[in-house]
């Protein structure tokens, strides 16, 4: 017995799944999924299947054939906090093994909506955010990234709804009897106002690319490969439209650069507030958050960096989260080509000059625990959305941008492409990378440290801060703000959010609350629509004990769920004394996050005691 992952109990010694077969019955008003997982190994297998499960309550695990029970058990101890339960079904010479469970109301993965929390406040929604370890609590698998499985699925919903999954649409009918599969009862199946959705994904994908959302859905037309989705309020999808009209331009960049786009479409979904990331890559359908709608580059940079892991992350794929680096780092280095490409070398500039603040920040943040500022990190028993963070971002971006430099933009490029039609569809770790660049690079470990840049901890010595006229400018003007100096008129006026965002974050850590307020007085920054730029700002604000701003605070916690704006916002207050103020606001708005969301700020209230 030996497990192929910290996060999963699969067993290296036990056959993975090819194909998962589901059907899936939505029940609204108890806010859970009943589901008949098939789960089909490449050959018939005598022997234990251990699978990953996190609150799933199994009914049945069955041979589909005989429609025999298949004896199982589940892990004896109490569920581990961080990766759930498994359950070993043992086979006798079969290839398919069938489990009926039921998900509880409080899934990891899912967020359900009532109708008061979404946009027409008409009907319910429901969406998955599987990566990295919450699939499990959807349905039972091999929930590890390497093992790569195709899937098919049936959704029965309330006919008022439609689905989008990350797979190929298949159409939309009438329930048929005798599909159910045991899920619920035939007539319950066939009810009135139900409908089914089936969708299949034929190419194999890591099971945290597993995804869904179920609402009151409309779309518009951006591209010839590419439609964007929201809750049908046509205010949304007029402005995602205009957000997202580049998207065509940018995957044939992405062509130019990494080869050939291989999942068909490239749609995208923006999701409700509360989603609790900026975009996750879920294949022929990205989900986003609304707050990229800003009328702004940075928006398309989102998708920029979704697309993106079509390449990297999606083909390639970390073998487990201790190589995380290897999907967002390599998607980072991509995401700025492609902005590069199409945005030009200024906006690019910028990205890699807030990449490189953000990573200084978490140096900081991890210098207790220098284990986190690896790029190939030790993960077992530790939750990886407990030290979710831009070291594999930003870290991996600057290794990558370390080996361009040495080797020269064209035989890199040279490389990059090798290295996807190498290793398309595959889960890999990092010596497989490393072995594969010293390979096709001869001698570059002579040239730079490699094992420094992916074991050691914190910034190698040749990773670089890149300087361009725009930034000296925007740091000049912030190393001023301690001498009294605001910005004037037309030192900002062709300044965008990215400008804003880099201009506050390199502003010393304490500044005077009177300065702060005169900034704001000048520019409006605490109300801006771009949520980068207004927290950045509230985040200062809260250092300085600026307490005018604190419904400013309270109001944007309210209004997103992004754990990107909630992690700074509740930390800034917890460690300014405001305990009792953020856990106020916590209490009135845990309400409509994400469980994932939710559970991040737990821990931030629970750490500072
Ligand atoms: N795959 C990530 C999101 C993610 C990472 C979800 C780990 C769960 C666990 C996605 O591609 C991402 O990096 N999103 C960023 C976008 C940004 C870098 C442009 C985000 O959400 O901020
Ligand atoms: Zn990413």
């Amino acid at each position: 017995m030996a497990p192929v992952d910290p996060h999963s109990f699969t067993d290296s010694a036990h056959p993975f799944t090819v194909h998962i077969s589901l059907t899936l019955y939505f029940d609204f008003p108890s806010s859970t999924i009943s589901a008949a997982t098939l789960l089909s190994l490449a050959a018939p297998y005598s022997g234990d299947l251990t699978l990953d499960t996190r609150s799933l309550s199994i009914s049945a695990v069955l041979d589909p054939v005989s429609l025999s029970p298949l004896p199982f058990s589940l892990s004896p101890s109490l569920p581990d906090p961080v990766i759930g339960q498994s359950v070993t079904v043992s086979l006798s010479g079969q290839a398919q093994v069938l489990v009926l469970s039921k998900t509880s109301p409080s899934s990891s993965a899912l967020q359900w909506l009532s109708p008061p929390q979404t946009f027409n406040k008409t009907h319910p929604f429901v969406y998955t955010q599987c990566q990295s370890i919450h699939a499990r609590s959807i349905f039972p698998c091999q929930d590890t990234p390497a093992a790569r499985i195709k899937y098919s699925a049936k959704l029965n919903l309330p006919s008022q709804l439609s689905a989008v999954m990350s797979a190929k649409h298949v159409g939309r009918r009438p329930p048929l009897p005798a599909e159910a599969h045991g899920v619920c009862e035939d007539a319950k199946w066939c009810g009135d106002h139900r409908v089914v959705e089936e969708f299949v994904m034929e190419q194999p994908i890591p099971p945290y690319l597993f995804a869904f959302a179920i609402g009151e859905l409309g779309f518009r037309e951006v591209g010839p490969r590419t439609r964007v989705y929201s809750e049908a309020a046509p205010t949304v999808l007029d402005a995602a439209a205009k957000e997202f009209a580049e998207t065509e331009e940018m995957i044939k960049v992405g062509e130019a650069l990494f080869g050939p786009y291989e999942w068909e479409r490239f749609d995208l979904l923006v999701l409700p507030p509360s989603f609790p990331y900026g975009g996750m890559e879920n294949p022929r359908m990205v989900f986003l958050t609304p707050t990229v709608i800003k009328g702004d580059a940075s928006g398309a940079q989102v998708v920029a960096h979704e697309l993106a892991h079509s390449w990297t992350g999606n083909l390639i794929t970390n073998k487990n989260n201790n190589h995380f680096w290897l999907n967002e780092g390599w998607t980072t280095y991509a995401e700025r080509r492609i902005v590069e490409a199409v945005q030009g070398e200024n906006r690019a500039a910028l990205s890699i000059a807030l990449g490189w603040k953000g990573l200084v920040d978490e140096m900081e943040r991890f210098k207790g625990n220098l284990e986190f500022t690896k790029l190939k990190m030790n993960q077992a028993g530790i939750d990886p959305d407990d030290v979710y963070s831009r070291v594999p971002y930003d870290k991996g971006f600057q290794f990558l941008w370390r080996i361009e430099r040495q080797i020269g933009r064209p035989a890199f490029d040279d490389f990059l492409k090798k290295y996807i039609a190498t290793f398309k569809f595959q889960s890999i770790d990092t010596d497989m990378f490393l072995d594969f660049l010293k390979e096709n690079i001869p001698g570059i470990e002579n040239e730079i440290d490699l094992k420094l840049w992916t074991e050691g901890t914190g910034l190698p010595p040749d990773a670089m801060e890149l300087v361009s006229n725009i930034y000296s400018k925007i740091v000049s003007l912030a190393n001023e703000f301690n001498l009294g100096k605001i910005p004037r008129e037309d030192e900002v006026c062709d300044w965008r959010g990215q400008e804003w965002e880099l201009y506050l974050k390199s502003l010393p850590k304490s500044v005077e609350a009177s300065q702060i307020k005169a900034l704001d007085g000048c520019y409006r920054l605490s109300e801006s629509k771009d949520y980068e730029v207004r927290v950045a700002f509230l985040q200062l604000a809260i250092s300085a004990r600026c307490r005018d701003y604190y419904s400013e605070v309270e109001k944007t916690l309210k209004e997103v769920g992004r754990m990107k704006y909630l992690r700074p916002l509740y930390t800034a207050l917890v460690q300014e004394e405001e305990k009792g103020v953020a856990r106020r606001i916590f209490s009135d708005a845990c309400g409509c996050y994400h469980p994932i969301a939710k559970g991040m700020v737990e821990a931030i209230l629970a750490k500072h005691v």
